[in-house]
């Protein structure tokens, strides 16, 4: 049943791009920095005046920036209505927002000839071009084609102190928008690392809506910094969903909230018509993605160049844990791990045989029997603050379960769910020791599904956004049915702030990526590499230090021979390079989509691997597929 709903949830994911081609708006991509070529036929002057009305209630947003951080200051840049403005955010009118906030910004959008424009009217300032106003001033809700076109010369100068008229960036619902439910569109400023679904999160709105309201799609999804981006509303927006990180969805789902729920029905019973088609579309989306990404390799930077970003936030270690008295310490623990069972030690004891050797499953974690239920106890040192916050706060499936905690004569003991098929490390490396363990193709994918849902929940969905940092195969455990379940969440930490500088560089070497070993830039991209890593331990079978010996220092260069373009030996490339023991048995397209999978995931470039969100919905498609092919190919999908 779950991993029935599972196929079905993502198999709408997998349809959208199908079912919503007819497009919106263009988004208007990069073209936003060269002022010199005026071409109305692009976005660049405003979005088209498409919609069902002429004019309509629109929302821009704003991030709040000094002298631009008042409810007034920034309503008269804007041209909103101050009491609307403080409304919508919930603020006084002499309130003061933070630098960086997100503002929300009402404005009343007009269509004037070809585009829709919100006038707001400035003074400028000397040494101010069109591009420094649109881009620095008005952060991009306008953009220097709009000013000068405004004043209809291309050439002509703008001189200090004269008022100009800057037209936002606005637009109104498309029929087939309004009757898809949406009545607002907010023009949404992009800033440095977003992506579209994680903007789409923000406002609980389907990812596909989204990319559709832009005429972008999920081989062409790349969107900049200082640009807009439409995202389609059914209610006004409200500072909850700025201020506030989206809920997070049921376990082992990552798809964000759909609004159109109306159109749920009708899409299921898509999924049973198109579905043969779908999956055959599958592999081609997955595949092209990756090229089209290589292809089209942002420039987006790393880093803001701002030293706001290099915050150092190494949380400081809880005090409270650090105490010796009994009493003391059990008052401090009920304050974290409210839901948590307190072991007594000799319960602990009694469980492992008293810790002994039979029990000791590898280093410090021995097995034990509770109440008739297996489980593992990890006996620790220090701090383990971080994991028992951590883990007391987010269930997923695809998460070891922290059931209860003990303390005793300075240690901690920690007790988790028990997974009966141990550590991946045990299953995918070539070994005379396990020569009787073997996963095939279907559990590798299966299980690199889990380990990507597992991380885009912590990137994703937790309060605050965790990194693990700690990815290597013998910290993925595998239950009875070869699910996996990450754990050992000691090194995970925040990730606020897109990056941060970490004192200590620690983690597994052969997974770290180039810019935490070389710089200790911390981002959740850092498990993206970890997971790329991983996942050509999978299909490989090859240690990833093997794999080192035979690179010079990048890691994807053992791709090269693989992914080389029109090489008619590439199936037998494929074969040297996939794990030999599954004597051929996968399916090679699918087998290249994951190699070219893998290569994103290895970019050197953080900015240009792509999320944990992506790397799921793509290993899905290529499960999916898989199943299918599983099944006898003359058997059409259509009968399920
Ligand atoms: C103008 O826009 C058209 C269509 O989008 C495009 O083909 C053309 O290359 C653009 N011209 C310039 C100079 O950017
Ligand atoms: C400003 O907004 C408030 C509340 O939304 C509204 O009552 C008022 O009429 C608006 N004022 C103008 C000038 O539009
Ligand atoms: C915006 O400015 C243009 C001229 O630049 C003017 O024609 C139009 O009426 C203005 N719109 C509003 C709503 O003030
Ligand atoms: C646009 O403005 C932002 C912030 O004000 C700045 O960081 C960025 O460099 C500007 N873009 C260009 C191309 O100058
Ligand atoms: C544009 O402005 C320049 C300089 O102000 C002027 O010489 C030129 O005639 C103007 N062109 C148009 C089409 O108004
Ligand atoms: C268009 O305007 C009418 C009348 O103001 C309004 O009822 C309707 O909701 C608007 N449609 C959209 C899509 O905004």
């Amino acid at each position: 049943m779950v991993s029935y709903s599972f196929i079905l949830i993502n198999c709408i994911l997998l349809l959208c791009p199908l079912i919503l081609i007819q497009a919106q708006q263009p988004y208007i991509r990069k073209l936003t920095t060269n002022c010199g070529i005026r071409n109305a036929s692009t976005s660049v002057l405003g979005y088209a005046c498409n919609g069902v009305n002429q004019t309509c209630q629109a929302y821009l947003t704003f991030r709040s920036k000094p002298p631009y951080n008042t409810v007034v200051s920034i309503s008269n840049l804007l041209n909103a209505n101050i009491t609307h403005l403080s409304q919508l955010n919930s603020v006084s009118q002499d309130h003061t927002f933070g630098t960086g906030e997100i503002v929300l910004v009402p404005t009343r959008c007009l269509c004037l000839g070809q585009f829709y424009q919100a006038n707001a009217t400035y003074l400028v300032r000397s040494g101010e071009t069109p591009f420094l106003i649109a881009n620095d001033t008005f952060e991009g809700l306008s953009t220097c084609h709009a000013i000068q076109n405004e004043r209809n010369n291309l050439t002509s100068n703008i001189y200090t102190g004269s008022r100009l008229i800057v037209p936002l960036r606005c637009a109104c619902p498309t029929e087939k928008q309004a009757a898809a439910g949406v009545k607002y569109l907010l023009s949404y400023l992009i800033t440095w690392g977003q992506t579209v679904s994680g903007i789409s999160a923000i406002f609980g709105v389907d990812t596909g809506l989204t990319l559709e309201a832009n005429e972008l799609s999920e081989s062409d999804y790349n969107i900049f910094p200082f640009t807009t981006l439409l995202v389609p509303l059914s209610d006004p927006p409200s500072r909850l969903q700025t201020i506030a990180p989206p809920p997070p969805p049921q376990p082992s789902l990552s798809s964000p909230p759909d609004t159109s729920g109306k159109d749920h029905k009708w899409v299921y019973m898509l999924v049973g018509v198109l579905g043969g088609v779908a999956l055959t579309f599958a592999i081609g989306l997955c595949a092209f993605w990756f090229c089209i990404r290589k292809q089209k390799k942002t420039s987006l930077p790393m880093v803001s160049s701002a030293s706001q970003s290099f915050e150092a936030v190494e949380k400081p270690v809880d005090k409270k844990l650090d105490v010796d008295d009994d009493s003391e310490f059990m008052e401090s623990l009920s304050n974290i791990a409210q839901s948590l069972k307190v072991y007594k030690f000799e319960e602990l004891k009694l469980a492992t045989h008293d810790f002994s050797s039979e029990c000791l499953i590898k280093g410090s974690v021995y097995q034990g029997t509770i109440n008739g239920d297996l489980v593992a106890v990890k006996k620790m040192h220090g701090d383990v603050s971080n994991e028992i916050r951590l883990l007391n706060t987010i269930h997923h499936h695809n998460i070891i379960h922290l059931t209860g905690v003990c303390f005793s004569e300075g240690h901690w003991y920690l007790v988790y769910d028990f997974a009966d098929n141990g550590p991946l490390s045990d299953w995918i490396y070539y070994n005379a020791l396990n020569s009787n363990k073997l996963l095939d193709w279907m559990q590798r994918i299966q299980i690199a599904l889990d380990v990507a849902n597992g991380l885009d929940y912590l990137h994703s969905y937790t309060t605050p956004p965790y990194v693990y940092k700690n990815l290597e195969s013998s910290n993925i455990l595998l239950d009875d049915d070869f699910r996996a379940k990450i754990t050992n969440f000691d090194l995970a930490r925040s990730a606020e702030g897109q990056f941060a500088l970490t004192r200590h560089i620690v983690g597994t070497r052969g997974y770290m990526s180039p810019e935490y070993l070389e710089n200790g830039l911390i981002s959740t991209k850092l498990d993206v590499y970890g997971f790329g890593v991983l996942l050509l331990e999978i299909v490989t079978g090859i240690l990833v230090s093997d794999h080192y010996e035979k690179v010079n220092k990048n890691l994807s260069e053992v791709l090269h021979d693989v992914l080389e373009e029109d090489d008619i030996d590439r199936n037998e490339k494929l074969n040297d390079f996939i794990d030999q023991r599954l004597q051929g048995n996968y399916p090679p397209q699918l087998a290249m989509s994951l190699v070219k999978l893998i290569d994103g995931c290895l970019d050197q470039d953080p900015s240009a691997r792509p999320d944990m969100s992506e790397v799921s919905q793509c290993l899905s498609r290529i499960l999916i597929t898989s199943q299918a092919r599983d099944l006898s190919p003359t058997i059409s999908v259509q009968g399920r």
